[in-house]
This record gives structure tokens, C-alpha cells and sequence, in this order.
């Protein structure tokens, strides 16, 4: 039953991540930002500015709370879902939780790659390093809470794929799933 989750700041990899691990492990991959745009059928963006930042809010914590908690999987969050504590206790009852901890500079000059850029809380025109520090200084206390810290995270999605497959395979609950089976009564 367990569902593995990621957590981490903007721009940290949980998506590519997320998906690397479920293939590593044949289990599905849920990312609540992209069960919202489908669902919804507008962008993260538009969401923000047409419904708020509490309708989304309200977007993920409910994908979270519709989740099959019976099944594995593998969860990839938005970067600001940690800030729902229900729906983190959810996460931490339902299986591990992985921090991908990506340091400022990384977060800054990769959330300014055209592709990255398209997030609603690190508008173009403030001051992104400050909007950063101030939103990662009110986060990381709940990231490290909650999460067993992966460094690097993004920079190679596999390799932290291989670094949470390598930690999972250390936790007893999970030795069935890599084909330890049980210890005979
Ligand atoms: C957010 C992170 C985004 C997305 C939304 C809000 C946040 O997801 O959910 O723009 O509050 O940190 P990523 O972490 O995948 O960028």
C-alpha cells in the first residue's frame, strides 16, 4: 500500500523524478499539477489568476485526499502543497516522503530557463533570488519536517531516482518489494 512522495521548493525535479522512480519501480505516477490542469483544463497559471492561490490549494489537497490510499504509487507534489498540514499527515501515513533539497542558486538559475518559467509565484519583474529566499525560508522548515533530504535533486532525475530507490530498499517494509520477500516465522 504504500505511496512514495516528493516534496521539494519549484524547479527541484519532483516531476522528472517522480516519473524516473515509478518506472523504476513499475508502480503509476501521480503529479498533483498535472491531475489539476487535466482536470480542470487550465494551465497551473491560469488557475492562479483566474481562481486564486486557495482554489488551488483547495485543487490539490483534494487529488490527495481522492488518491487510492490502498494502492503503490509514486506522488510528485507542487512545491507549495507542504504548506497543507492534513494533507502532509496523509502523505506521511500513507509512506515514505523524499525532500529533493536543491540549493537557491540551483533553484534560481534553473526557474529561469524559458521552459521553467511559466510559475505563477516567481513572477518575471520582482526580484526572483529575493522572491526565492523569502518563499524557501518560510518552506524548508516544512520540507525538512516532513521529508528525508535527497541533495541535488534535479540535476539528474535518475540518479535521485536511484538514490530513493537505494534508501527505500534499506527500510523494512519495503524488502518484499525488492524481492527479499519475508523472513521465514
Ligand atoms: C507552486 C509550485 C508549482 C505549482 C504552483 C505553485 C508553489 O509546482 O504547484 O505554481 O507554491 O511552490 P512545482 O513545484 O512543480 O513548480
Amino acid at each position: 500500500m504504500p505511496w512514495v512522495s516528493l516534496i521539494g521548493f519549484m524547479c527541484s525535479g519532483k516531476s522528472s523524478t517522480g516519473r524516473t522512480l515509478a518506472r523504476q519501480l513499475g508502480w503509476p505516477h501521480f503529479d498533483t499539477d498535472a491531475v489539476i490542469v487535466e482536470r480542470v483544463g487550465m494551465s497551473v497559471d491560469e488557475i492562479f489568476r483566474e481562481r486564486g492561490e486557495a482554489a488551488f490549494r483547495a485543487l490539490e489537497a483534494q487529488i490527495v485526499e481522492e488518491l487510492p490510499p490502498e494502492r503503490d504509487l509514486v506522488l510528485s507534489t507542487g512545491g507549495g502543497l507542504v504548506l497543507n498540514q492534513p494533507v502532509m499527515e496523509i502523505l506521511a501515513v500513507q509512506g515514505p516522503i523524499f525532500w529533493l533539497n536543491v540549493d537557491k542558486a540551483d533553484v534560481l538559475e534553473r526557474c529561469q530557463r524559458p521552459w521553467a518559467a511559466r510559475r505563477p509565484l516567481l513572477r518575471a519583474g520582482e526580484d526572483l533570488a529575493e522572491r526565492i529566499d523569502q518563499l524557501m525560508t518560510e518552506r524548508e522548515p516544512i520540507y525538512r519536517k516532513y521529508g528525508a533530504p535527497i541533495p541535488g535533486g534535479f540535476a539528474h532525475p535518475r540518479e535521485a531516482g536511484r538514490h530513493i530507490l537505494n534508501e527505500l530498499s534499506l527500510r523494512e517494509e519495503f524488502r518484499v518489494y525488492f524481492g527479499r520477500g519475508q523472513d521465514p516465522e
